[in-house]
Order: structure tokens, then C-alpha cells, then sequence
């Protein structure tokens, strides 16, 4: 069964989903209100009023503060009631729990634990998802149907590709020919591949042309619980990364929405043709075909498979190729278990 982290940085949205209004959202379990306060600033609230349990987001804004739908008690961003309709008394306990966020990379990021613990130096870097002047970011967000951990063990073994990426990323067989190799740097781990002397896969064409011989990379780069950023490039034979071609970026961020279901947030870069609609067009499409047709489905029948049966329970074969969604898990574990003991 699944539990939750606290003491780590879940990815709550994009920094473009949240503008004036509010934003709903179900994070580890809980339901969360997120909104922006008059110095642009994000809080998070706990969206359920502790009088009647009503949804605070049906409410409205006051200021800094939200007003319950159902009998108008007012909470301030740090989820303190600050007015009671009925009587000048505040009532003890009309508390709501807060939650502490920041904005990085055009990502609201919102901290599971207590406020006063929050690091936002421990916030991954994805400055290279970040929107800037000769760079295009297409981002998507979907809801998948399994624990958060089966995006994690996707994303972490790319070796799928060649078969679920059928219709989008497969490339002839070429991952067969890479080596793989994780590496665990203590809160991050990398599931890297290193294919040499294949030909230049597709988002390195242009520069490469087709059929050019390239040595090519994919490196993926995990933090707890589950935010992930890809590295792909291509170089000449031999030459030095550096010489070669890095594609602009790819993030994979993955929350937990339920014990059951996760948001899986993605965005692309690009430094190419940042103005043509068309490559957007082309883009989104082959994104949502990849994300939501193919990985998607079989992530979801792969869970509804084991018939409620723990993941573990269900004895996973190993194959090595799967060991960076393994330590993935194991370094979860690892974390639930420390904050079993120190809280
Ligand atoms: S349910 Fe919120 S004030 Fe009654
Ligand atoms: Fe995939």
C-alpha cells in the first residue's frame, strides 16, 4: 500500500494554471486549494472547512483570505479562521492546515511537511523547463491510474521504448545496442543510456541527417518522490558531447494524487523553430500519442493487473535494465522510514 512522503517538494502545477483564481488539486491523498496572494506569492490550503467539511475552493476570495461557501467562515493563507460571521469569538480549532509552496521554472511546487522545515534549495532544478526568450515549453498534465511509483519504474527504464513507443519515439532496435547505467548521487539517482555508433534519432534531425552515424544519450535524472528530467543529445562518433547536439529538455514530474492515482506533468523545450504553430501542433500530437496512447495504457493495465496485490507481493522479476525505478523505490522506503523515526 502506498504511503506518503512528507518532507519532500511535490509538484502542485504549472505556474500557468494558477492566476487569479484557485486551483484544486489532490496531492497525497488530501485536497489542497492553491491561490495566489496580492504580492504574487502561492498558499496552500487544506480545501476542507473544519465546521462542515465544505470544499473552501467553492467559496470566494477575501484579500489574502478564502470565504466558506456554507457558513462563511474566513481563513487567512496560513489557514488560521480570522472571521466568524456569527459571533466576534473565533473558535478554538477553526484551523485549516497550510502547506508552504514555491515557484521555480514555471512550476508551483508546494512542500508536504511542516512549513518551518521547508527548503527551497532542495526544489530540482529545471531551469531548462523554464520559459525564456528563443526557448519554446509545450507542458501537459494527465491522470494516470496507478501509484505514482509505476510512472517512476516507466520513466526510469527507457528500455520500453522500442516496444510501447511504436508509433512515436521506437528506434529500430538502437537501445539494444547502449549501455545502461544508474547512479545513485545520494538524493539523486541517473538511469543514463549511452547508445554509440547508432543513427541520429529523430529529435537530433536536424542537425544530424538521417542515417548519420551518431553516438546518442539518454540520461534521466530522478528526485524524490518522483520528479524526473530527461537529457537527450547526440554527438559524431567518438567526439565529445559538447560538439554534439542537446535537445532542449523534457521534464517528467510525477505526484501522487491518491494511493491509487497520479498527476504526471510534463513539458518539452525547444530552441528551433519557436514561433511555427505547426511544430506545436506536431509536437503536442506526438507528446499525447507517446504520454496518453501508449505509456499511458500500459502503465495502468500493468497496476489493475496485480488485483489490489502490493507491488512487492506480486514478486517483480528482475531484469537489471529495471533497477533505477528499484532504487527509486527503495530510496522511498528508505525516507518513509527516517521520517517514521525523527517525524
Ligand atoms: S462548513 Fe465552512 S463555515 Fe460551515
Ligand atoms: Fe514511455
Amino acid at each position: 500500500m502506498t504511503r506518503f512522503l512528507r518532507n519532500v517538494w511535490y509538484m502542485a502545477g504549472w505556474s500557468g494554471e494558477l492566476t487569479d483564481g484557485l486551483l484544486t488539486r489532490r496531492i497525497a491523498g488530501r485536497a489542497r486549494v492553491f491561490f495566489r496572494l496580492a504580492d504574487g506569492t502561492v498558499a496552500a490550503l487544506h480545501d476542507r472547512c473544519p465546521h462542515r467539511f465544505a470544499p473552501l475552493s467553492r467559496g470566494e476570495r477575501a484579500g489574502d483570505a478564502l470565504v466558506c461557501p456554507y457558513h462563511g467562515l474566513t481563513f487567512d493563507a496560513g489557514g488560521q479562521c480570522i472571521r466568524n460571521p456569527f459571533s466576534e469569538r473565533i473558535p478554538a480549532g477553526a484551523q485549516v492546515d497550510s502547506w508552504a509552496c514555491a515557484e521555480r521554472d514555471g512550476i508551483i511546487w508546494m512542500w508536504g511537511g511542516n512549513a518551518d522545515t521547508a527548503d527551497p534549495a532542495e526544489i530540482p532544478d529545471f531551469s531548462r523547463l523554464a520559459d525564456q526568450p528563443g526557448r519554446k515549453v509545450l507542458r501537459g498534465h494527465t491522470l494516470v491510474r496507478a501509484p505514482y511509483e509505476f510512472c517512476t519504474d516507466n520513466l526510469m527504464d527507457l528500455s520500453h521504448i522500442e516496444f510501447v513507443h511504436r508509433g512515436t519515439f521506437a528506434g529500430d532496435g538502437v537501445i539494444f545496442a547502449g549501455q545502461h547505467r544508474v547512479i545513485d548521487d545520494g538524493a539523486t539517482l541517473h538511469s543514463n543510456w549511452w547508445m554509440p555508433g547508432v543513427p541520429a534519432p529523430l529529435p537530433t534531425r536536424p542537425p544530424f541527417a538521417e542515417g548519420q552515424l551518431t553516438d546518442h544519450w539518454l540520461d534521466m535524472r530522478w528526485n524524490a518522490p518522483a520528479s524526473m528530467e530527461l537529457d537527450i543529445g547526440a554527438t559524431l562518433p567518438g567526439r565529445p558531447r559538447e560538439e554534439g547536439f542537446r535537445v532542449g529538455g523534457q521534464a517528467h514530474i510525477v505526484t501522487p494524487e491518491s494511493t491509487t492515482t497520479a498527476h504526471y506533468f510534463t513539458a518539452n523545450a525547444r530552441h528551433e523553430a519557436v514561433d511555427d504553430p505547426a511544430v506545436d501542433a506536431f509536437l503536442t500530437e506526438l507528446f499525447d500519442q507517446a504520454f496518453n496512447a501508449e505509456d499511458k495504457p500500459i502503465i495502468e493495465a500493468a497496476f489493475a493487473n496485480l488485483e489490489g496485490q502490493d507491488f512487492w507481493e506480486g514478486r517483480p522479476l528482475s531484469l537489471g535494465i529495471d533497477q533505477g525505478g528499484t532504487r527509486a523505490r527503495r530510496k522511498i522506503q528508505a525516507m518513509l522510514a527516517a521520517e517514521d523515526r525523527n517525524g
